[in-house]
């Protein structure tokens, strides 16, 4: 393990290559003013390293802002990155220190100020075509955050790395076999992470997330907005096993992951029941109906040709054996149930 000195104290403030020590948020007493001072001030500084609790997201969209207004509750400083100038004024207004980003030509200037926050997460996924974005330009990237202040990155991607295992329990070291081409690109952007984490010194987290819902994406939205299923859910529905994840339950496992000695870099973040998508909408119209009988007044019954794919039941264990999580959502019924309980009417 690396340990750096901060220039004119003799107090350790950098631990990098390797593990988050529990006691990583040293006390700001400890760490010279110019390292915490700015950064909850917008745009102030940028190039001075941050404090413990400041973290940059890239790609603030739906487990992004979950996560960062978690954190800010809890006294942490949110930068990040979206693609819109629509999105970044409201972003603003939720309080985040936000940079209009296109991953496929990152600017230096954004990579600048990214090094210099202590905590990294990536949220923006692939791209069709050219894989992920980001690792296109890993050169850059390396040089650029090389001598940077960040001490845990965490790359988010998803169990579509796995392929379709004809309905085995699948744990971490299961054999990954990609069957789409996003589940490929998946896979050689978690490698390319890794590779760039190792090399600027670090050990990358990867967080293989089953399908995300929460508050405003879910089965009972769908069902509200009367929408029509994707070709692509509709494939999810066909299959025998889902697995999913309730967004605050990703966001525990983040925080968890700041504390604790990753002794492994990938972790399954999943719930303990990978119900079938048709069983999920069935459950999902029930709440609708009870509490709002007669809205729903459609069939939204689709057609879904059962393939009776084997798919993949995939297993948590790690993610509560390491990270000690406790799921607030253990299954799709309490998550469903605690967004239908804070939905005062239906938003159509
Ligand atoms: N949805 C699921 O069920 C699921 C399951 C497993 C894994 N995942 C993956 O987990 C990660 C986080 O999920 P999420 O639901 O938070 O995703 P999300 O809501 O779609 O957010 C993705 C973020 O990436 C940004 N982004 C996309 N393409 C970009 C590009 N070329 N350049 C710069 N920024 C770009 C988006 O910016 P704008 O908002 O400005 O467009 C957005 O902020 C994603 O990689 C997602 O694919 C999702």
């Amino acid at each position: 393990m690396e340990v750096r000195l901060a220039p004119g104290s003799a107090i350790p403030v950098r631990l990098r290559y390797g593990y988050v020590p529990k006691n990583f948020g040293l006390s700001l007493s400890m760490i010279p003013r110019s390292s915490y001072s700015s950064s909850i001030s917008v745009h102030t500084n940028l190039s001075e390293p941050k404090s413990e609790k400041h973290i940059f997201i890239l790609g603030l969209g739906f487990v992004g802002q979950f996560l960062g207004q978690e954190l800010k509750t809890q006294g942490w400083a949110v930068s990040g990155t979206c693609t819109s100038h629509l999105k970044k004024k409201k972003l603003e207004e939720m309080g985040f220190d936000v940079y209009l980003f296109d991953a496929k030509e990152p600017e230096l200037r954004t990579l600048d100020i990214l090094k210099h926050h202590a905590h990294l997460l990536v949220c923006i996924p692939p791209v069709m075509g050219i894989g992920d974005p980001m690792i296109q330009h890993k050169e850059i990237l390396r040089s650029s955050l090389i001598n940077g202040n960040i001490q845990w990155l965490c790359y988010l991607s998803s169990t579509s790395v796995y392929g379709d295992c004809d309905g085995a329990w699948v744990d971490e070291d299961y054999p990954t076999n990609p069957t789409s081409e996003l589940g490929t690109m998946r896979l050689a952007a978690e490698e390319g992470w890794s590779k760039l984490a190792l090399n600027i010194g670090l050990s990358a987290q990867v967080f293989r997330l089953g399908g995300i819902y929460g508050p405003g994406r879910s089965a009972i939205d769908t069902i509200i907005k009367q929408e029509l299923l994707s070709e692509r859910q509709k494939m999810r529905a066909s299959r025998k096993y889902t697995s999913r994840v309730h967004v605050k339950d990703i966001c525990q496992a983040l925080k968890a992951s700041f504390d604790t000695p990753s002794l492994r870099k990938v972790y399954n973040i999943v719930d303990d029941d990978p119900a079938p998508r048709e069983e999920v909408f069935e459950y999902a119209r029930k709440l609708v109906e009870e509490k709002w009988p007669g809205l729903i007044k459609q069939s939204h019954e689709q057609t879904i040709e059962s393939l009776e794919r084997g798919e993949k039941r995939v297993s948590n264990s790690r993610m509560k054996e390491e990270l000690g999580v406790e799921l607030l959502y253990p299954n799709y019924k309490s998550g469903l149930q605690s967004i239908i309980n804070q939905m005062e009417s239906p938003v159509i």
